[in-house]
């Protein structure tokens, strides 16, 4: 593990030496994780990204979850082929890639995702390629999946941001905090944000995330971004009944406000970013490294 880490933080730093040159968009990647499974990560992503998308950027979801990729149930759409067959079958990506609800675009990663880890150089190169053919993306959502896998930990390696989603439940709240202990050994340089999830209101969202907050600043010396809190919403549950997002079916839920005003807070933090990478050098970092791990 300790020798994984290093790797990864010299690797980083290498790449940020390197210079890219590119005629595509600049994307923002933000990566969505957990300590503790079913905490809400998945319907959390398409339905930020829905409202990322409303605000008039274009936005794409990466379902990179090896466990239960199920980014494609909580939308509604049904997924013919995923990133392995990219990889391993002659699909393009074209063929992959699904219209989902709103005008987001979604990628199912399914068996893929392990694949990352044995590509070749002909493979990355091909791989990289077809991801360019997305030149207008300018947020890509990664659902990442729970707990402190290796691919957990190199995609959050790879992206600009990553946004660790815990409910108010103590056991939520220590694997939340498990999981950054861990994230920072591999990417110390992290920028984390919290987002508490299923808070019956803006008091206990707040209570669970100063827990974690103060805790992460006393004991690992780093700051956690609170960028805010989904109410626990009746309406959560019964979209997913429907397999629609809750932002399509009662976009003036409690949950949809409060994740448009997250959204907000994103769009308000995009200043601080700005590191000129296109969906080609993500993918292809996100394929060096994983051929490395
Ligand atoms: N804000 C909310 N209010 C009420 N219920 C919610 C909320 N968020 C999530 N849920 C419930 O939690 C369930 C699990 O959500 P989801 O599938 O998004 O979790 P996950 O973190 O992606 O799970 P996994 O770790 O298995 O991938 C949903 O089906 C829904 O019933
Ligand atoms: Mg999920």
């Amino acid at each position: 593990m300790i020798d994984q880490a290093q790797y990864l933080r010299r690797y980083m730093e290498e790449y940020k030496k390197k210079k890219e040159s590119n005629v595509q968009k600049d994307i923002r990647v933000i990566s969505v994780a957990s300590g503790k499974g079913g905490v809400g990560k998945t319907n959390f992503s398409v339905n930020l990204a829905i409202a990322l998308k409303e605000m008039g950027n274009s936005v794409m979801v990466f379902d990179a979850d090896l466990g239960l990729a199920n980014v494609d149930v909580i939308a509604g759409v049904v997924p013919k082929y995923n990133l392995y067959d990219v990889i391993f079958n002659n699909k393009r990506i074209e063929d992959i890639v699904l219209d989902g609800p709103k005008g987001i675009k979604l990628i199912p990663g399914g068996s893929g995702i392990e694949s990352l880890s044995n590509l070749d150089e002909d493979q990355i190169t091909s791989l990289s390629s077809e991801f360019g053919k997305f030149k207008d993306i300018d947020i890509l959502i990664v659902d990442i999946g729970a707990g402190l896998s290796k691919n957990v930990m190199g995609f959050m390696a790879v992206s600009d941001e990553v946004i660790i989603l815990t409910t108010p439940e103590p056991t939520s709240i220590t694997d939340a905090y498990g999981l950054i202990k861990v994230a920072l050994k591999y990417v110390p340089e992290g920028r984390f944000h919290l987002v508490v999830n299923r808070a019956l209101d803006k008091k206990e969202a707040k209570i669970a995330s100063t827990k974690i907050c103060d805790t992460v600043t006393q004991f690992l010396s780093k700051e956690i971004n609170y960028l805010g809190y989904v109410i626990d919403d009746v309406s959560v549950k019964k979209a997913v009944m429907q397999q629609t997002p809750f932002k399509v079916l009662y976009p003036k839920c409690s949950a949809s406000i409060c994740i448009d005003n997250i959204a907000s807070e994103i769009t308000g933090l995009k200043k601080q970013n700005g590191n000129g990478r296109n969906i080609t050098t993500f993918f292809n970092k996100v394929a060096y490294l994983f051929s490395r791990l």
